[in-house]
């Protein structure tokens, strides 16, 4: 590896970025002449028509919500970030399009540019969501959606013995633990347990209990992973916005943007989702396993590729890192957004305690009630999933503190579009196109006081077309169209189960929340990544 030369990251910005976007704007511009609507759509800035350096700016200070909030609310819902970029915050004419549409992640039809192709891992193997092309990914997609579907999830036997074994001998066990500190009984950061409760529950049932992780039991190991995973988030700026820019410049120059220790950072976890696939493997080579131990997923997509390659007359060949950068990636998406939105459900409960109280009068009305005394059984998860304030609290959460509330790259396909609520713009093949939950989520003729967290607005009786447009239209916390999260039947399911345990037993209250606002980035947890809670024992009526 070359060193890094001793110039402030900055300083170089200043001097290259200006003159490389310039030159790579005027070749792009003087190849794609064709006709259109581009000029009559409100620019978010002065410059936006003429170079992306703005709106790069403003990415690289964070403060794209912010910014896109802003210029959103006074320019309307289509407006222009770049001579080849726009930002969309409507459903006709705008999501509809876009998504449901199925733009690809890749510009030019799947080949070019990919914002998303920072998500391969081990130095460049795709997977699922950072697939370019909607053909490959169509392909990837098929083989996993059954396992992930709400009828698979609420059905599943393994799962259910997972979350039980999880809940019941690890989370609930370190909840009780908390009382016996000598300093500070029952205070906790509970963003650190909620994520470890997910993960376990994510890689359970990925790769089965024996081969995923126990960070419950294991905090050190958690903090440590935990470190390893958001330190990384300082550098995504240049190798995602400037790949090819990003990648010349270390390879001629010796400048790196992304220091060393994030490659040795990103190799250590790819070390451990290996070692994570390796033993899910060997669990299935052993051909016996417990009901818990079950590689649900692992299983289902060796399987699929397996017929495929046998379907093809392929022979077997080495799967083991395509697999690993699948799993890698599905591990992330599935612990980290659930954590984040389980720790302002927790937080938004600790403000409200009367809506506390009603949810655990809810949650002591299921067969059994999730509490120490009931283990090992579970209710029904269909009868989890049935209850209306729980739903209310999980959705109103997802609403206001969606975790992914960044925009979602796509690009116009090659043949154009026409966008905007009247579709009175067309658009050429190749422009990058957004739009952003976060912003969705605030529209005030659709979610009332959008700024407040109210779950009962999800109870109200309101007319049909009110309660579609805040349940299907406009509600993105999981994005919509081909693209859309596939695991968010396990999310739900997760998140319901945990909120279920822990106020089934204890009420909670802030000790400090310094630094819960949320990040400005594509996936925002609380700035602090903590919020200390003080724990309290229910007494049983
Ligand atoms: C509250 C929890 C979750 C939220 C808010 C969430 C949100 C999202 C969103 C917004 C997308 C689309 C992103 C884009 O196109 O830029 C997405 C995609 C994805 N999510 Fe989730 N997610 C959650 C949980 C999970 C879980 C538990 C899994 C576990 C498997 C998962 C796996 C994925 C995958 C694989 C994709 C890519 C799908 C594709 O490209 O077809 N997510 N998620
Ligand atoms: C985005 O910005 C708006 C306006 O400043 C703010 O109300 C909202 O909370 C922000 N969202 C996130 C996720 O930071
Ligand atoms: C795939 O992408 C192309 C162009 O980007 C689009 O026209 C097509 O409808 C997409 N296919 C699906 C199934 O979404
Ligand atoms: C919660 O758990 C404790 C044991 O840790 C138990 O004594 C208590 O009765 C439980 N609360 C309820 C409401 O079941």
């Amino acid at each position: 590896m070359l060193p890094s030369l001793p110039i402030p990251n900055n300083l170089l910005t200043l001097l290259l970025l200006p003159i490389s976007l310039s030159l790579v704007y005027f070749l792009k511009r003087s190849i794609s002449p064709s006709p259109n609507d581009l000029h009559r759509i409100p620019p978010a800035h002065p410059l936006a028509p003429y170079t992306p350096l703005w709106i790069s700016s403003i990415r690289w200070q964070s403060r794209e919500n912010a910014t896109l909030s802003a210029a959103h609310a006074r320019l309307g819902p289509v407006i222009r970030l770049a001579p080849r970029e726009i930002s969309v915050n409507c459903v006709i004419g705008g999501i509809r399009e876009v998504y449901g549409g199925g733009f690809e992640k890749g510009e030019r039809g799947g080949k070019g540019y990919n914002w998303y192709g920072f998500f391969e891992n081990f130095g460049g193997v795709p997977n699922m969501f950072s697939t370019p092309d909607n053909k490959t990914h169509s392909t990837r997609k098929r083989m996993l959606s059954n396992i992930y579907s709400k009828s698979v999830v609420l059905s599943h036997p393994a799962l259910r013995e997972q979350v039980s074994t999880i809940l019941y001998t690890r989370f609930l066990p370190y909840l009780a633990a908390t009382f016996s500190k000598a300093e500070k009984p029952g205070v906790l950061n509970i963003y650190e347990l909620l994520s470890a409760t997910t993960l376990d529950i994510v890689t359970g049932y990925v790769f089965g209990l024996a081969s995923g992780t126990d960070m419950i039991s294991d905090p050190k190991t958690l903090a440590h992973y935990l470190h390893l995973y958001t330190s990384r988030g300082a550098y995504t700026f240049w190798p995602q916005e400037y790949p090819g820019f990003t990648y010349a410049l270390e390879r001629w120059l010796g400048y790196r943007f992304v220091p060393k220790w994030v490659d040795d950072a990103n190799a250590e976890i790819y070390e451990w989702v290996m070692g994570m696939c390796d033993s899910a493997a060997q669990v299935l080579r052993k051909g016996e396993w417990s009901l818990e131990d079950t590689p649900v997923v692992y299983q289902q997509l060796s399987q699929a590729l397996d017929k495929e390659a046998k379907k093809k007359g392929d022979d077997a060949g080495d799967r083991r890192v395509g697999i690993a950068s699948e799993f890698l990636d599905q591990v992330t998406a599935g612990f980290d957004t659930s954590g984040i939105t389980l720790t302002y459900v927790v937080h938004e409960l600790s403000k409200h305690p009367d809506l506390q109280s009603k949810l655990r009068e809810e949650l002591l009305g299921l067969t059994p009630p999730v509490r120490p005394s009931s283990a090992p059984s579970l209710p029904d998860p269909r009868a989890v999933d049935a209850l209306p304030l729980l739903h209310a609290v999980i959705w109103e959460t997802l609403r206001l503190h969606a975790a992914i509330p960044g925009p979602q790259p796509r690009f116009t396909p090659p043949s154009g579009c026409r966008l905007g609520p009247e579709k009175s713009y067309y658009i050429p093949g190749g422009v990058r196109v957004s739009a952003s939950a976060g912003l969705l989520h605030m529209n005030d003729e659709v979610y009332d006081n959008p700024g407040e967290w109210r779950p009962e607005r999800w109870l109200e009786d309101v007319s049909e077309e009110k309660k579609r447009n805040m349940e299907s239209r406009w509600f993105w916390a999981f994005g919509s169209g081909g693209r859309m999260c596939i695991g968010s039947h396990l999310a739900v399911y997760q998140m319901k189960f945990i909120v279920a345990a822990l106020y089934s037993n204890y009420t909670t209250a802030i000790i400090d929340d310094t630094g819960i606002e949320q990040v400005d980035g594509y996936t925002a947890p609380p700035s602090n990544e903590e919020l200390l809670i003080q724990l309290q024992r229910v007494k049983t009526g």
